[in-house]
């Protein structure tokens, strides 16, 4: 996934990732939003025929949000286990007391918000965002793309944060279309990656967090 969003900025590289990448991975709301930013109509066209077959991408995501919170209910996990898969996988762009980064909210006192409440923010990360974290994909006047979070503007440049945490000043004056979409930073399918035990193990560290 990584890998399609840096191909989707430019021209060249997109071409060659509609040709390569899986269509579920195509239509992954960065990669797609990338994708047609570039404002390109060949690509448009094509983008569109090899994801248009696909079920939505929230199909079937309230059954599996009822049966990952009964399992959880069910086993339970290890916090100590969950606090090293959150050291991977979310503090990239989250962080709880002085560890990770600031990126996407901060979440001392998340705990409290109890495990279906969670499970949604986790799951499900496009269900209502915030504005001030909805992807911007800027077009760039020599063609570029680039997808990230608007973090401030700083003299004649916009800084913008990409999935990786990392920072990318952009001057204003190269900028040829800057777009708000209404889908979050946060990465979807993480029900895979925290397949099994794992979600459980890092619900419980999550919920440990209560102040
Ligand atoms: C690439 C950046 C990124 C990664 C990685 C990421 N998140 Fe997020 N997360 C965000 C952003 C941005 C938001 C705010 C917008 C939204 O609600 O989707 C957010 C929102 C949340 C919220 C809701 C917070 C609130 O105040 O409403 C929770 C809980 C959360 N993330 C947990 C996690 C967990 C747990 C992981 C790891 C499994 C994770 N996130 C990985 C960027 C990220």
């Amino acid at each position: 996934m990584k890998l399609a969003t840096a191909m989707a900025a430019t021209p060249e590289q997109s071409s060659q990732l509609l040709k390569l990448a899986p269509p579920r991975v195509l239509a992954d709301p960065v990669v797609t939003g990338k994708l047609q930013a570039l404002n390109l109509a060949d690509i448009t066209r094509r983008l569109d025929e090899i994801t248009r077959a696909l079920p939505p991408v929230n199909a079937g995501l309230d059954e599996m949000l009822k049966s990952r919170l009964t399992a959880f209910t069910r086993e339970r996990g290890n916090a100590a286990a969950g606090e090293q898969l959150f050291q991977t996988n979310c503090a990239v762009c989250h962080r709880i007391g002085v560890k990770g980064n600031l990126v996407g909210p901060q979440l001392d006192g998340i705990g409290a918000r109890g495990a279906e409440r969670l499970l949604e923010d986790i799951l499900d990360p496009n269900r209502a965002v915030d504005p001030a974290f909805r992807m911007h994909f800027v077009k760039k006047r020599d063609g570029g793309v680039l997808g990230g979070l608007l973090r401030r503007e700083q003299d004649d440049q916009l800084i913008f944060a990409d999935a990786a945490g990392q920072e990318h000043a952009v001057k204003k004056a190269d900028i040829a279309e800057d777009q708000e979409s209404p889908y979050s930073l946060m990465p979807m399918g993480l029900n895979e990656v925290l397949a099994g035990q794992a979600l459980n193990d890092l619900l419980e560290y999550l919920l440990a967090r209560k102040s």
